[in-house]
């Protein structure tokens, strides 16, 4: 008999019951489960289901992931613990991705974690839509926010399962700052994305979390924890941008144990796992990619199709291709309209939370006339009390004008289960080309806040930080 079960606490009883139990059955242990479990998994060898980018997908391949996305929604009102739910889904990501703490025990944000757990996420959501679909060869759109700086227009056409989520979007474009672009700096400008510049994955040390591109491990015996590049931004600022801000709570996106209910959670992770493709591209990248026991045979647990519980490992992550799909291109983007950027520079902006003029230090010690590269730190900052998404620009000090100069970074702090986690103490800045461009070395830094709904227009609180200085990097 079907029981009618509405009951959150009690479907955890089962997923802990199933845990372990029905691993080895071997039916859907692992990954292979995504090749071949079940009508709609896809044949080794057949030519792998292909996520498009939303704005240029196939008309009738997004109806049906739209109309898959409905029927979840109707399962779950039914039947909450209904394994092919939306309600599942979203609680997978809550129970994860907002568990206590920087370092509790499942949570996957802040370290290693992060790009595998959130690909088998996805690959295993895609296969529960593509089931549903009757579709093997149906794959999640994506969102390329580095082109397109609004919330896709399939995302918010009203009554679409797509559309249907908390949201408090400010009328906005999204900055270059949110989509981690630099146009001022032609290195990094040229990267798209300025996190594709992170050489290796792996931290070794605290300090070096928020400039690898996969973060550190978990647990290590230093205790830390961090935003690795991608995961800092553009990662959280697309959530907070999404979610927005409405007093002292936030649209779906703007906490990560809700972000999961929106359906474009699905498109921004994918646009994340692409950056992920095109970073591993790079064979000397690969390389990095931890080796150890530790990092390969970790279990993740998802809730499969059947309702049972299914085991992923995080070796099973590094080839997408195992997982049943691919992308439509692994490219970036082309450089972002003009119109977007001109619009942004005409949006009024919100007071600064922080301002300090600050020395860059003299480029002793080399004397071969190599220019020096300098990082700007922001040091013992404490976590902000609200959703906060903020870009850090630099001016010579003699510049009184009222625009706040090159914007050097943008950071974000995104709730998890109602508060800020905020385990970043440091955060560090590439200054690069804008040292040059100001011709000085007696600066003002001056952080601002990024509008993130109406209610913004409330001022933020100051940012509480211990220092704000200008080092070469080593
Ligand atoms: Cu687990 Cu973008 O969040």
């Amino acid at each position: 008999m079907d029981q009618h079960d509405d009951d959150f606490s009690s479907s955890r009883r089962s997923l802990l019951k199933n845990g372990g139990a029905v691993i080895a059955s071997g039916a859907v242990a692992g990954m292979a489960g995504l090749w071949q479990a079940g009508a709609h998994g896809v044949t080794p060898g057949a030519t792998l289901p292909v996520r498009q980018d939303i704005d240029s997908m196939d008309p009738g391949k997004l109806a049906k992931v739209e109309a898959a996305i409905k029927e979840m929604k109707e399962r779950s009102k039914k039947k909450a613990t209904d394994p092919k739910g939306w309600t599942v889904v979203a609680k997978a990501h809550a129970d994860f991705c907002a568990a206590p703490g920087p370092s509790g025990e499942k949570q996957v944000h802040f370290c290693w974690w992060f790009l595998p757990w959130h690909r088998a996420y996805l690959a295993v959501t895609e296969r529960k839509i593509r089931e549903l679909a009757g579709d093997a060869t149906l794959a999640l759109p994506y969102w390329n926010w580095s082109q397109n700086r609004r919330i896709p227009a399939r995302f918010a056409k009203p009554g679409s399962s797509l559309a249907d989520a908390v949201r408090f979007t400010p009328d906005r474009d999204l900055t270059d700052g949110e989509v981690d672009y630099f146009p001022f700096d032609p290195a990094r400008a040229k990267l798209r994305v300025a996190a594709l510049g992170a050489t290796k994955y792996l931290a070794e040390k605290k300090a070096e979390i928020g400039s690898v591109f996969g973060g550190i491990a978990r647990p290590n015996n230093l205790g830390a924890y961090g935003n690795s590049r991608l995961e800092g931004t553009p990662h959280g600022p697309i959530h907070n941008y999404v979610g927005g801000r409405n007093g002292s709570r936030g649209g779906d996106m703007s906490d990560f144990e809700t972000a999961a209910r929106d359906p474009i959670f699905f498109a921004h992770h994918g646009n994340l796992d692409r950056l992920w493709e095109i970073w591993r591209q790079d064979p000397a990248h690969r390389k990095t990619e931890p080796d150890t026991k530790d990092f390969r045979q970790h279990p993740f647990l998802f809730t499969w199709l059947d309702g049972k519980t299914i085991e992923v490992h995080a070796e099973e992550t590094l080839d997408a291709s195992k997982l049943g799909y691919a992308y439509d291109s692994l490219v970036v983007a082309g450089p972002p309209q003009v119109a977007a950027v001109e619009s942004q520079e005409k949006k009024p902006r919100l007071p600064a939370i922080a301002s300090a003029r600050v020395k860059i230090p003299p480029a002793a010690g080399r004397g071969d006339g190599t220019p020096r590269k300098y990082s700007l730190r922001i040091d013992g900052i404490q976590a902000p009390a609200d959703n906060v998404t903020a870009t850090v620009y630099v001016k010579p000090a003699s510049d009184t004008g009222d625009h706040p100069g090159i914007a050097i970074g943008t950071f974000s702090a995104v709730r998890t289960g109602g508060r800020i986690v905020f385990p970043d103490t440091t955060l560090k800045f590439e200054l690069s080309q804008a040292t040059a461009l100001l011709r000085t070395s007696d600066i003002v830094v001056t952080v601002v806040p990024l509008a993130l709904g109406a209610e913004d227009k409330r001022p933020h609180a100051p940012l509480r930080y211990k220092s704000i200085t200008v080092e070469p990097d080593e």
